[in-house]
């Protein structure tokens, strides 16, 4: 089987309207004029059509508001559009929710895409690229890293929902051929990430002048890659990644939660006793941290945003877009928030 799949034609984009999928987009069809996307997205709370409203009447755009459990839908879009390629984001993707109810996890992440493998091994598609993280590999101690051949062993429910999606993804390629890829991908940050996750929420809170909630010691570590640096990984996966292959992807930028909230409270000029460690998030995972030569030898990517740039960059966004993230804040945002975090915002769970 060929190693090259050339990006043009019709692209099917899942999860196009959340945080990686419209950056992802955009990147596609800004960088490859061949191609067209159609983007099925269900616009769950995580997903925004203003993330796009930038592509408003660009014909090589269509945006299909449709679950991806939805079997009978699915199938016809893919065969309706003749789409060549699959690059499934969409998920529920948020931890913590997952550890509140983890029941649309199982749903969208596992069944979700059975629905999409099935139906891209009925069309016939040239590639199918999976979207994983490395949460599937559990946590690590203060050193070593995941391989692509290390172990999958999930903790968080979200986790084990991406888990049995990535193994299903790899049962297909080799049960039928279905010429799969998948990516498993370190933390992203960057323009139109939804406030739930830690980056854009200490901002966000920081600007507001409220509360910087720190689970438990804030000493756990995390491998921030800009989201831009991500799109550009996974079209290279795409176009020349060995189908059946796994790629880790990560930029070796490892910091610790408590200095992430810090660089973010100097970085918006507000003090450093906004911070408030609260409890602790169940099960929470220590560290994770990939190595990712693979991708960087076989396909000669490399990120190109230092974390210590992209961090400002990401307030600077942030900065410039607060109707964007004031329009979030106003809606379920508030009922999660409360529930998560009790009371008001960044308050309670000490
Ligand atoms: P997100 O929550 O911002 O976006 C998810 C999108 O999927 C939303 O637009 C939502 O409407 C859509 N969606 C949810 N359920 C759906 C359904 N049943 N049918 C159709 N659409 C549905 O997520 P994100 O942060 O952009 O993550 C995208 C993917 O990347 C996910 O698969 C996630 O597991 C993976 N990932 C994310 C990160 C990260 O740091 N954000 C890291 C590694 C991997
Ligand atoms: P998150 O953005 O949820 O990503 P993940 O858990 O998938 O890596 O969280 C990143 C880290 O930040 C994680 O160690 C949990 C921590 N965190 C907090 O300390 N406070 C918060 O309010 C949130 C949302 C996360």
């Amino acid at each position: 089987m060929t190693a090259r799949f050339e990006l043009s034609g019709t692209i099917l984009v899942t999860g196009g309207m959340g945080f990686i999928g419209s950056n992802f987009v955009r990147h596609l069809l800004v960088t490859y004029p061949g191609v067209r996307v159609v983007n099925l997205d269900q616009l769950t709370y995580a997903g925004n059509p203003t993330n796009l409203s930038d592509l408003d009447g660009n014909s090589r755009h269509l945006f299909v508001k449709a679950d991806i459990c939805d079997d009978p839908r699915v199938n016809r879009v893919m065969t309706e559009h003749a789409v060549t390629a699959v690059v499934h984001f969409a998920a529920e993707s948020h931890v913590d929710r997952s550890i509140l109810a983890a029941d649309d996890f199982i749903r969208t992440n596992v069944l979700g895409t059975r629905v999409l493998l099935e139906a891209a091994r009925r069309a016939g598609i040239a590639r199918f690229l999976h979207i994983s993280t490395d949460e599937v590999y559990g946590s690590l101690e203060s050193t070593g890293v995941f391989t692509e051949d290390s172990p999958i062993r999930p903790n968080s429910p979200y986790a084990a929902s991406k888990a049995g999606a990535d193994v299903l993804a790899r049962a297909y390629h080799v049960t039928y051929g279905l010429p799969v890829l998948i990516t498993r991908t370190c933390n992203n940050y960057g323009p139109y990430q939804f406030p739930e996750k830690f980056i854009p929420l200490m901002i966000v809170n920081a600007f507001r002048s409220e509360p910087l909630p720190i689970y438990g010691d804030g000493l756990y570590s995390r491998e921030w890659l800009h989201v831009e640096d991500h799109c550009r990984a996974l079209a290279q996966v795409l176009g020349a990644g060995q189908p059946g292959a796994v790629y880790n992807i990560g930029s070796t930028e490892e910091r610790r939660n408590l200095d992430v909230a810090r660089a973010i409270l100097a970085l918006t000029g507000r003090p450093e006793s906004l911070l408030r460690h609260v409890q602790d998030r169940l099960g929470h995972d220590r560290r994770y941290a990939l190595d990712s030569a693979k991708i960087r030898r076989d396909l000669g990517w490399a990120p190109a945003i230092s974390f210590d740039e992209g961090l400002r960059q990401a307030v600077e966004w942030y900065r410039t877009h607060e109707a964007w993230w004031q329009a979030i804040l106003s809606g379920e945002y508030q009922t999660y928030y409360a529930r998560q975090y009790g009371g008001s915002q960044g308050g309670g769970g000490a």
